[in-house]
């Protein structure tokens, strides 16, 4: 069975009450339930936090040993060049995802430390962009 790993990074455990407006009403729980439901024969795991260590230890933990990493960073996409040595570390492909197109938004959200180091990027398609990645790895 391909196993993939989803890793939500800052304030996205907030989805569904957040920005609606920008983020949608649905919380990620209720969404990874029909992403499971639609690809019953991927493993998909999915992990949140909003410590920048703790994403850089599950991107380690998973990095060598699963099919591929789904990775929204959240506000740390935009800063974190440790985030980005730990995707460039690994051998698993990271792609990353935005819910919103954050290249039409403020800008500071255009500039990524991350996607150079990234299989790809998909940005704006609300959660459907989770599935997306999914279907690109
Ligand atoms: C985001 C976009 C980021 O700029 C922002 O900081 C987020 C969410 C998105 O999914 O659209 O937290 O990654």
């Amino acid at each position: 069975m391909r196993k993939f790993q989803i890793i939500n990074g800052p304030n996205l455990n907030l989805l569904g009450k957040r920005e609606p407006a920008v983020y949608g009403h649905t919380s990620f729980e209720d969404y990874l339930e029909v992403l499971r439901a639609t690809y019953p024969s991927f493993k998909i795991d999915y992990y949140q936090s909003n410590a920048e260590g703790e994403l850089i230890d599950k991107i380690h933990e998973t990095g060598f040993s699963y099919d591929g990493i789904i990775l929204n960073a959240g506000a740390y996409t935009h800063t974190s060049v440790a985030l980005r040595d730990a995707i460039q570390a690994v051998e698993a492909p990271v792609v990353e995802v935005h819910i919103s197109n954050v290249h039409a938004r403020e800008e500071f959200r255009r500039c990524s430390l991350i996607s150079a180091v990234c299989k790809g990027v998909i940005a704006g398609f609300g959660l459907k962009s989770y599935e997306l990645a999914l279907l690109a790895l």
